[in-house]
């Protein structure tokens, strides 16, 4: 369900794409039907175009150059990107990324959610001691209760960060308000800003669990 303008008036930090290659994938992203293949396939497509529009107003710099014909100028990336998926869904995104920022560094966290407080319990940080980028773009698709991308981004802004980026794919109010309040100076790039949070914490109508769906652990077994 996609919320209308005004619900996405109290989050100045939220940008929600309205595009509308973005909007059909999305809606195929959170079908029950959509198998693990094509759900990768999606994050991926839908990770690509949302980094797209979260580096939009990336810095260049002029440089000069040869074509086989003559000499010429023209722009590169003047800043040094780091990609910090948040494991296990974040992984989803990272190679997409990687394809449009072949440059970029990643660094990894691990957190998952504990199920009974639904509280972020961070379990995996190989940060450097210093952080070397000048923009750090944190991946993750599912923004719940917003707890994983506020802890992981207080990680980063406190391991030096200049700049932080949060590109997802799906956002409940809940979430986009915890990292308006604890985060005003990041946006937070999203496909979809969903309805509601439900009693367990889950998005609706979401999509599920994304890493479950990317990784096939949501079945009877997982
Ligand atoms: C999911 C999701 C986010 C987090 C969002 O991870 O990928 O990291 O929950 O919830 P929040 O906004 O309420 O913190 P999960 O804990 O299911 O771990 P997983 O990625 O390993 O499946």
């Amino acid at each position: 369900m996609r919320l209308p303008a005004e619900a996405i008036d109290p989050f100045p930090n939220a940008r929600v794409s309205g595009h509308p290659l973005v909007r059909h994938k999305v809606r195929l992203l959170a079908d029950e039907r959509t198998d693990v293949k094509l759900f990768r396939e999606l994050v991926r497509e839908l990770t690509a175009l949302l980094l797209y529009e979260a580096t939009s107003a990336l810095p260049v710099r002029a440089v000069r150059f040869r074509t086989p014909l003559e000499e010429t100028s023209g722009d590169e990336i003047a800043v040094r990107i780091g990609l910090v998926p948040i494991i296990r869904a974040g992984l989803g995104m990272v190679e997409s990324a990687l394809d449009l920022l072949p440059a970029a560094e990643v660094w990894h966290l691990g957190m998952y959610r504990d199920e009974a407080t639904h509280r972020p319990v961070s379990y995996y940080n190989r940060l450097p001691a210093t952080c070397p980028d000048d923009l750090v773009i944190l991946l993750d698709p599912m923004l719940a209760t917003g707890g994983s991308a506020a802890d992981a981004t207080s990680v980063l802004k406190a391991w030096g960060a200049p700049r932080v980026l949060f590109v997802g794919i799906i956002a409940a109010p809940e979430g986009m308000r915890r990292m308006q309040a604890d985060h005003p100076d990041v946006p937070v790039h999203v496909a979809l800003l969903d309805r509601e949070l439900d009693a367990d914490r889950f998005i609706r109508p979401g999509l599920g669990d994304a890493g479950d769906r990317l990784f096939g652990t949501g079945g009877p077994s997982g």
